[in-house]
Order: structure tokens, then C-alpha cells, then sequence
């Protein structure tokens, strides 16, 4: 049989045909980070939202000592002894879910079997967050399914425990709170150190949010994220041999690092340099958002893409190529590669009567260049995760 277009519904369907119970349903989405990049994890700034991109969940209790897990997109299925969950080789989809099953149990709630089914259309390994969304839609499915009412705070927590313990990537705070706190036409900026954070309404006037997806997987990038994690730590280590009040870079200035540039490793006073510099540009581009100057806005864009191009040297050939042409098209405010990097998508700041036009150059020049169809993505900002009525 031919699989069915991916759908709530095409989920709901698929979890009756296998299973036969009737499911709840939720949905988690992926998100965009309009600016603050590789600034969560160092206590800094972001301004994400959420996307009309989801994962979807259908989950029910089974009736046996043994929990059922079946990926619509692998067309596979996963069991494991329920109050066992341990990580596994393969598949390894199987470890996101695996992973929040095992830090629910950690804190003490009583986890029963249960039959679930994933699908969705967040694209993976595209820098939009499918991993978080399928943790998140799958820890609120859970918690719903059991009513243990755990807050969505310690759900993203949750989240984040299964990605850096089952998955190994020593991620920030960024998606999974994007994923479970969107909110439909509004970014929010994000205090990644106190977690506070304030919505703001996107008004792209007469823009819209255009992707380009390089189609660069990105799946070999989490050990050259956690080293970049890691040299921030070393910086950090470093500055506070001579300023005892720097925790994390969040709390450096461009004066402290350049008064150690001496001390410094090189790649580690260029990590440094980036970090405290997109800080500021968070908290000057909300200014310009404010204001509705999507022009200001946009030259920050660029700015952060050099930054993490030449100094935290997260991008590669094809992104810093989609940002070179979306610069001498007409209509695009700023681009820049998003997420964690090394492929991917870009994302673009584009006038709507531009848009067809920007994609159809974008498309044909990146195919010239590196024989590659790309996909691009219009998107709209959306709710975080949430249940389904089907
Ligand atoms: C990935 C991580 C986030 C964040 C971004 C870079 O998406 O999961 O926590 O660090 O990279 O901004």
C-alpha cells in the first residue's frame, strides 16, 4: 500500500491500523531562530519561534509488561521492557523517545506501557529542530496519556536531558523551548541564563521568512558542536583568571576578551569574539524589530552569519554560498545560516512580491554550482506543542 500523505489524520489512521485502541494525539513544532546563534549554552540570548512544522505522536496504554514504538518515516518498529529504557545502537531514532521514557521514570513517576506512533514533516537534519520537536511532542503525549501534569518548563527539561544523554549532543536551551513555548505570530527573546522571556508580535510588513535548505545533512555536526561548547568553556575558564565576575561568556565584553587576547588560543578568542558580539546584536535586532526596521534588522543578519562563518566557523561552502547570492538578489532584507550548523537551511528575510523570484534564482544558481536541487520553505510562525482533537 502507498503511505499515506503525512496528516494528524494520516497518524491517527496509522496507530488504529497497528494498534486497534484509540490514541491521543499531540503535536510539537519546529522552529526558526530569527538572531543568537551558539549563544544558549553560553548563557546568552536567542529569538526563536515556532513554525507550521510538526511532529506528531499518537500514543495509548498497551496491555502488556513491553511498550511499542513505530516511526511512520523509517517505517519501523521498536519494543522495549517498559521500565527499561535504555539507549540503543540502533535504530536510532528510538533513542529520543527511549531517552524521555527513561529521565519521566528517573523523576519518579510510574511510567506504563504504552503503543506509540511518530510521523511528521519537520524536515531532519535541516537546522529546524526535528529532533526537539519529536522529544517534546513525545514527553507532553506521555505526560498527557498518564496525567502526570508535570509543568511544560520541566517537560523542555526533560527534552533536553534525552538530546545530550540518548542523542549526545550537548545542545542548549534553545529548541525544545521554542518547540513547547511557541506562540502563532510572535517570537519571543529569550533570556537563556534566567529563562525569562518576553513574546513579541513578528511584523515582516511586507516580508515573509523564506528557507533555503542547502540539503547538507548535518548529522556528523554534534561532536564539532560540543567542541565549540566546549572552547567557550575553556574562554570562559580563562577570563575569569582576571574577572572573577565571568560565569559564562554572557557575562564577557569585547574589552575583557581583547585584554586576554594574549592568553587566549586563537580559535578560542575567535569563539569568544562571536559570542559576546551576537549577544548584542540579540538585544540591539529586538530594538530594530521593535521599530519595524526590517532593513536594520537584516544588516545584523549578515553580521551574525560572517561572525559564525569566520569566527565560530560553523558553516561550510554551500551555506556561505546561499548567503553570497541571497545578498546581490533584489528584495532579500538579510540571510543567514540557522541553527547549529555545518548544512542545513539559511533563512531569509525576502519582500513578498520578491519571493517567487528570489526562490527561482536561489534554485538555479545553487544547482549550477553544486548539482543540487534545494528545497525551500515559506514559513509561518505557530502554537508550541499542544494536544490534537482529531
Ligand atoms: C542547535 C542547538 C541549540 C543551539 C543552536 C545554535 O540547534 O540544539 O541549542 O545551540 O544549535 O544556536
Amino acid at each position: 500500500m502507498e503511505k499515506e500523505q503525512f496528516s494528524p489524520k494520516s497518524v491517527y489512521r496509522k496507530f488504529l491500523e497497528l494498534f486497534d485502541t484509540q490514541p491521543i494525539l499531540a503535536r510539537s513544532p519546529g522552529r526558526i531562530n530569527l538572531i543568537g546563534e551558539h549563544t544558549d549554552y553560553n548563557e546568552g540570548f536567542v529569538m526563536p519561534a515556532a513554525i507550521n512544522r510538526d511532529i506528531v505522536v499518537a500514543i495509548d496504554f498497551s496491555m502488556d509488561d513491553h511498550s511499542t514504538l513505530f516511526s511512520v518515516k523509517n517505517n519501523e518498529f521498536f519494543s522495549f521492557h517498559t521500565s527499561d529504557p535504555a539507549r540503543v545502537k540502533s535504530p536510532l531514532w528510538a533513542n529520543y523517545l527511549l531517552g524521555v521514557v527513561r529521565k519521566i521514570i528517573d523523576q519518579g513517576h510510574a511510567v506504563k506501557s504504552f503503543n506509540c506512533v511518530v510521523d511528521g514533516d519537520v524536515p531532519t537534519g535541516a537546522g529546524l529542530s526535528s529532533s526537539a520537536a519529536l522529544e517534546c511532542s513525545f514527553a507532553f503525549a506521555l505526560d498527557q496519556l498518564h496525567q502526570f501534569n508535570i509543568p511544560r518548563q520541566q517537560l523542555i527539561f526533560i527534552a533536553q536531558w534525552a538530546e545530550h544523554n540518548y542523542a549526545g549532543v550537548k545542545c542548549g536551551i534553545m529548541d525544545q523551548f521554542s518547540s513547547m513555548m511557541g506562540l502563532e505570530g510572535k517570537a519571543f527573546v529569550l533570556d537563556c541564563r534566567s529563562l525569562e522571556f518576553r513574546y513579541f508580535p513578528v511584523n515582516l510588513n511586507n516580508s515573509a521568512i523564506v528557507l533555503c535548505d542547502s540539503m547538507v545533512k548535518h548529522s556528523l555536526a554534534s561532536s564539532a558542536y560540543n567542541t565549540r561548547r566546549m572552547e567557550c568553556e575553556q574562554g570562559v575558564k580563562i577570563l575569569r583568571d582576571h574577572y572573577p565576575e565571568v560565569h559564562s561568556l554572557r557575562d564577557a565584553t569585547l574589552q575583557m576578551v581583547e585584554s586576554q587576547k594574549a592568553a587566549l588560543p586563537g580559535k578560542v578568542y575567535d569563539r569568544c569574539t562571536y559570542v559576546v558580539q551576537e549577544n548584542q546584536r540579540v538585544l540591539d535586532a529586538s530594538k530594530d524589530l521593535e521599530k519595524g526596521d526590517l532593513a536594520a534588522f537584516g544588516k545584523k543578519m549578515y553580521a551574525t552569519h560572517e561572525g559564525l562563518s569566520r569566527l565560530y566557523e560553523v558553516s561550510c561552502e554551500e551555506l556561505d554560498f546561499l548567503v553570497d547570492e541571497a545578498k546581490r538578489i533584489d528584495g532579500v532584507l538579510g540571510a543567514r545560516m540557522m541553527g547549529g550548523g555545518f548544512g542545513g537551511c539559511t533563512i531569509n528575510f525576502v519582500i513578498k512580491d520578491q519571493v517567487k523570484n528570489f526562490i527561482n534564482s536561489m534554485s538555479g544558481a545553487y544547482e549550477k554550482q553544486f548539482n543540487v536541487k534545494m528545497n525551500t520553505y515559506i514559513v509561518s510562525i505557530k502554537d508550541g506543542t499542544g494536544i490534537i482533537k482529531i
